[in-house]
């Protein structure tokens, strides 16, 4: 099985989304989880704007609990996106080894390859950037799904 982790700083706001997000496009051989840089969080909900934007668009992400990002992570999965440069920064610290080093990718770069943008914070900002960060989101896991069908197959 394919295991794709999404990690952003809080796991509340923008990688509950993309969990949430990929899983509705991909089938039950693919496993999607997320996880945080910071642990200030474990063990809450996703953010409530969050939970709003995702149910907004089908998608019920209330079945999450917020998880703090490990080392472990690299033992366990074969893909792990990251939302920013910070994110990244924060990850590779932890990797163990090079090839840990080359499961990290910025999950903007699959619709925008190369150009390392990033999903901006919406936690402290208006409501409609948790929508914006759907959308982007949305585009990034509809190319990665495309390309797990190749993986999976
Ligand atoms: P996230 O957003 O990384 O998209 O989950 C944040 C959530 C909480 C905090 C920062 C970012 N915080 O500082 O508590």
């Amino acid at each position: 099985m394919t295991k794709i982790v999404m990690v952003c700083l809080g796991n509340i706001c923008r990688s509950p989304l993309a969990e949430g997000i990929l899983q509705s496009k991909v089938n039950n051989t693919i496993f999607v989880d997320s996880a945080g840089t910071a642990d200030y969080h474990v063990g809450n909900l996703p953010d409530k704007r969050s939970i709003a934007v995702a149910k907004k668009h089908g998608i019920d992400i209330t079945n999450q609990r917020c998880k703090h990002f490990t080392s472990n992570h690299f033992e366990a999965f074969d893909f792990i996106y990251v939302m920013d440069k910070s994110n990244y920064e924060n990850v590779i610290k932890l990797a163990r080894s090079e090839n840990d080093k080359l499961k990290v990718k910025l999950i903007l770069n699959e619709t925008h390859p190369n150009q390392n943008l990033e999903v901006p914070d919406p936690y402290y900002g208006r409501d409609n950037g948790f929508e914006n960060v759907y959308q982007m989101l949305d585009e990034a896991c509809t190319v990665i799904a495309e390309k797990l069908k190749t993986v999976s197959k």
